[in-house]
């Protein structure tokens, strides 16, 4: 079996901070990352800064900095945002760097040699601030000014000569791939989406910008840079050291198991891209994952429309690990999440606080007080121990598949599931009422701590952090976290030392209680 995951976010467009959009996106790719890690595979996992462009040119000219210092900048808080958020990325890419200029160029070379490129003019619609053409049918005009309908920015015209990629004659081939690997754009309303705008009608697409600079430069034709989303795709194989297939990373790694990325920018992922790599004779990813947005009231979140959330005063006044749970539980993944600072106060007291944190402190104590501080030597599993046990083990295989479909909604209703039979099972079983029967009493502690192992493994990658601190309770280290161990039983060492832990999670004070 391919035990090999490459998976990559978006590389973020550093005309401004990062916000809460953006920091969705790499958790929920942090999330998967972990995952595949403590399920034994080798993870690739991508994320960077898309630097070309004209938005970046001129966000640049505004503050009056040259465009490369500018980007130094802003990259450099992306990057200091991954540590921030715990990422496990592997790799850090800026489109910027030589690697990758290089991949690009090579790139472009092989459209060229394949005669996928002609040199004509460019008249249309132009959104800077989507980095899109957009045809007269996908905009509105509002107040005299012409709007694209799907992201509401605005659009101005350009007419120039062009470099184009011939993107009709991929229409085909593409519904073609898009029946064969039926799991390659998910969710399926949004694949429903891409086959009905390819089946359209796909128009050749301009590639080069002969109007401003900054850009990567076409091959042997200095007047022109490249595409701004010819270049940016690319940076998915650069990290590979692609052109040189020989290497180990590219051998390891591509095609990418999975490019998750938000719905405004899937057609770009799902037509553009897959277009270009047929083009170019290279092996197609094997899916592109388009999720739905953070909503700040009826209204995606960013920064042109002035409604954020800011990600770093969030972590600072509630901790990174609660961010990361409630993103992951509250937004039902690849759907549009509205998100509220009332709902992660809810979030934390009764899921973090109450049913995680409190089942920790509780069996820990308890065995403190009445086990000698050790996991319990004499046990006998009954039924009802069992029964709690097992379903971990009767759930092992589904979810390993629900991760492969990326169904985290059904990931984080296991867990919260857990935690409330965890916590019944200890109030139901009383093991305070069972301290003349030794045995029982044991069995019933070792069973909770079992299911306090599991259940943090689990959430490590979703809080790691927390998921970690909790480990301590019997001095397991990230490394010896194992997924396939979730359906052993009598994992822990009878006799070990048990570790009083701190608190994990303080209850938030809240104001209308
Ligand atoms: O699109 N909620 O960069 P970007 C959820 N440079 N996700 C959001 C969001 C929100 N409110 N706002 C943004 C670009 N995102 C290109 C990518 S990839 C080769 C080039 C997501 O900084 C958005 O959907 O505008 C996208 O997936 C990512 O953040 C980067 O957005
Ligand atoms: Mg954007």
């Amino acid at each position: 079996m391919d035990k090999n995951y490459y998976i990559t976010t978006p590389i973020y467009y550093p005309s401004a901070n990062p916000h809460m959009g953006h920091a969705y996106s790499s958790i929920v790719a942090d999330f998967f990352a972990r995952f595949k890690r403590i399920d034994g595979y080798k993870v690739h996992f991508l994320t960077g800064t898309d630097e070309h462009g004209l938005k970046i040119q001129r966000a640049a000219e505004n503050k009056k900095i040259d465009p490369l210092k500018f980007c130094d900048e802003i990259s450099q808080t992306f990057r200091d945002l991954s540590k921030t958020l715990n990422l496990t990325n592997t790799d850090f890419i800026r489109t910027t760097e030589q690697r990758h200029i290089k991949s690009v160029q090579n790139l472009w070379d092989k459209l060229k040699q394949n005669d996928e490129i002609y040199l004509s003019k460019y008249s249309g619609w132009y959104s800077v601030s989507d980095e899109a053409f957009y045809n007269e049918d996908e905009l509105e005009e509002i107040a005299g000014k012409k709007i694209a309908i799907s992201s509401g920015s605005t659009v101005e015209w350009v007419d120039e000569e062009s470099f184009f990629f011939r993107l009709s004659k991929w229409e085909k081939p593409l519904l073609k791939f898009y029946e064969d690997n039926p799991d390659f754009i998910c969710p399926e309303s949004k694949r429903n989406e891409v086959i009905s705008f390819v089946k359209n009608g796909l128009k050749d697409l301009s590639i080069s910008r002969k109007s401003f600079s900054w850009g990567i430069k076409v091959p042997n034709n200095d007047d022109h840079v490249i595409y701004v989303w010819l270049d940016a795709l690319t940076n998915y194989l650069s990290a590979l050291n692609y052109p040189d297939t020989d290497d180990e990373l590219f051998k390891n790694f591509w095609p990418a198991s999975l490019h998750l990325i938000g719905k405004d920018i899937l057609r770009f992922h799902a037509v553009y891209w897959p277009a270009f790599l047929l083009a170019a004779k290279i092996e197609l990813p094997k899916k592109v994952y388009g999720h739905g947005w953070i909503l700040s009231g009826e209204e995606k979140m960013s920064k042109s429309k002035g409604n954020i959330l800011d990600p770093i005063d969030i972590i600072k006044r509630y901790g990174l690990d609660p961010l990361r749970y409630y993103l992951i539980k509250e937004v039902s993944f690849g759907n549009d999440g509205n998100i509220s600072q009332d709902r992660l106060e809810d979030c934390i007291n009764s899921d973090l606080a109450n049913n995680y944190g409190n089942l920790c402190q509780r069996v820990t104590s308890f065995a403190v007080k009445n086990c000698d501080s050790k996991i319990p030597e004499k046990i006998d599993f009954m039924k009802q121990d069992l029964e709690i046990l097992n379903k971990f083990e009767l759930n092992k295989e589904i979810i390993r598949k629900k991760i492969d479909e990326q169904n985290i909604n059904f990931y984080i209703e296991f867990i919260v599931n857990s935690l409330f039979d965890a916590n019944k099972y200890f109030n139901d079983q009383e093991p305070w009422n069972k301290k003349n029967n030794k045995i029982r009493l044991n069995t019933i502690v070792y069973t909770t701590l079992e299911i306090v192992r599991k259940l943090s493994f689990l959430l490590y990658p979703i809080i790691p952090n927390s998921s970690l601190k909790a480990l301590d309770i019997f001095g397991i280290k990230e490394s010896q976290i194992k997924f396939s161990t979730i359906s052993e039983n009598k994992y822990l060492k009878h006799g070990q030392k048990i570790n009083m832990i701190d608190i994990l999670f303080k209850k938030i004070e809240k104001k209308n209680d």
